[in-house]
């Protein structure tokens, strides 16, 4: 079943707009032809009251053979009843046509009708069984005990009523009919601020205003204050004046975030270097050295490694979020992924590594040292994350417009807690064993960065014996940086 179309506010105000004048036409027009009604039935009264049961008491003369004989017709009007009731009975009835009388055959139930009119001197609309039927009639008392009973057709009425309300149809619909139109025109120009701020809106809602630089659209038009519609523009812009001023400082706030750190690990690398110079010149000294002053320039080596791999990943990922642009070399993924497998065989003779590669060599446009840094570091925590004994199967495929590694172990999964922020920085799992181990939380980051640098995406599912990072990198052709 079809759902009907919501009603636009559009829609709502021009069919309330129509609703409300058909409402006040039907007013109109029912009270004009009401008073048009009233009006000239009182006339047909006054004719009836002036008329006194002339043509009635005419009648009776017809019974009698002494008279002419004749009816006074004169004057009368074409259809003029008359009819004269002794004792309740209708003796005569007649009506004029073509200005003498012709007497009326009547049912039992018009002679009861008329037997029922009150003597009043007021008109009363009756309905005769005979042609013309309605009729409006006065009933008199005659000089001899009888009733005289005169009626006029209400056809005339009913007809001027009748042609009244056509001629009021025709007005009003036309009327409804040019409202219709250029109210909902009228309306649609009325609204137009609106479906400005609703679109506006709506624009702003798209935009990803985390983080970046923001192309804010420009204030709405015509925001004139004096117009609900007016104000709701104004505050609209007010309102994107304010976003835009804060996304202004978040951005610069980035900025400067991404700056210092690009600057701090900068300035960090010579002396870290020279730190790291300095153990491995002094482990080298030959002679007699105490033991733990080796021990302690052996870890002073250690440690400064690990500083220098912790600066170089920071100046990465900082250069990275200030989106410098990478190399663009065609990279022979399936050598990549062939050389980082033996590294990681290498590094970690107790895993057990299997290797899917297709026929055809997968080459995609790209870094190739900082591609090989990512895939490394996926490969390293299948290794540092594990324990010995683990399978990780690395596996590639390509349907031609995606190249997909899949970089899957069987060890004991990633906790569900951690799997939503894993890409994050310094995000570790076990943090006492992993600051022993020399993790950082910056493997995954740097992955990411790497890879949505390459126009790419990086995902992980995780259950315990089952965990699978997969990269996707769209294949040579498409640019980026
Ligand atoms: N294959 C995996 N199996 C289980 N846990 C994993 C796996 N890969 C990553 N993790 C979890 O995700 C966390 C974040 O990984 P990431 O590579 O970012 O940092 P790290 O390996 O701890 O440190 P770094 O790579 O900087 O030396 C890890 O600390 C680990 O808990
Ligand atoms: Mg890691």
């Amino acid at each position: 079943m079809r759902r009907p179309a919501p009603r636009t506010l559009q829609g709502q105000l021009t069919a309330g707009l129509v609703t409300l004048l058909a409402l006040a036409c039907l007013a109109v027009g029912s009270a004009t032809a009401l008073a048009l009604r009233g009006f000239l039935i009182g006339r047909l009264d006054e004719q009836l009251a002036a008329s006194g049961g002339r043509f009635a008491a005419s009648l009776e003369h017809e019974a009698d053979p002494d008279a002419d004989n004749r009816s006074d017709t004169r004057g009368q009007a074409e259809d003029t009843f008359g009819a004269r009731l002794l004792d309740d009975v209708v003796t005569q009835a007649a009506v004029v046509d073509d200005a003498t009388d012709r007497p009326l055959v009547l049912t039992a139930g018009d002679r009861r009708a008329l037997a029922r009119i009150p003597v009043d001197e007021d008109g009363h609309s009756i309905h005769l069984s005979t042609s013309p039927g309605r009729y409006r009639m006065m009933a008199v008392r005659g000089d001899d005990q009888d009733i005289l009973i005169t009626g006029l057709p209400l056809h005339p009425v009913e007809e001027t009523v009748h042609r009244l309300l056509v001629l009021e149809a025709a007005l009003f619909g036309a009327a409804l009919v040019t409202t219709g139109i250029a109210g909902a025109l009228w309306v649609r120009v009325s609204l137009r601020p609106l479906r400005l701020v609703a679109a506006q809106a709506t624009e702003v809602a798209d935009l990803p205003l985390a983080s970046g630089e923001v192309a804010m659209p420009g204030p709405l038009p015509h925001a004139d204050p004096r117009t609900e519609v007016g104000r709701v523009g104004q505050a609209v812009n007010h309102m994107l004046g304010h976003v835009e001023d804060a996304l202004v400082r978040r951005q610069a706030g980035e900025e400067r975030l991404r700056h210092f750190a690009a600057d701090a690990s900068h300035e960090l690398r010579t002396p870290v270097a020279n730190i790291r110079g300095h153990a491995e010149l002094a482990l080298r000294h030959q002679g007699p050295v105490p033991s733990e002053i080796r021990h302690a320039l052996e870890r002073v080596d250690v440690e400064s490694r690990r500083m220098t791999r912790l600066v170089d990943d920071l100046l990465l990922l900082a250069r990275l979020d200030a989106g410098r642009p990478l190399e663009h070399e065609a990279v022979d993924l399936t050598l990549l992924i062939l050389d980082a497998t033996d590294d990681a065989r290498a590094a970690g003779p107790r895993h057990h590594w299997f290797l899917d590669l297709p026929e055809e060599p997968v080459t995609v446009r790209g870094d190739a040292h900082r591609l090989q840094q990512a895939i490394g570091n996926l490969l390293a925590n299948a290794r540092n994350h594990t324990p010995p004994g683990t399978d990780v199967a690395i596996t590639l495929t390509s349907d031609g417009t995606r190249a997909c590694v899949d970089v899957s172990d069987n060890g004991p999964g990633i906790p569900e807690e951690l799997q939503a922020e894993v890409f994050g920085r310094f995000v570790r799992g076990d943090h006492a064993r992993s600051r022993n181990t020399g993790s950082t939380g910056l493997g995954l980051a740097i992955v990411q960065a790497v890879v949505t640098a390459h126009g790419g995406t990086v995902a992980v599912t995780s259950t315990p014996r089952h965990t699978t990072f997969r990269v996707s990198l769209p294949v040579r052709g498409v640019s980026h940086g």
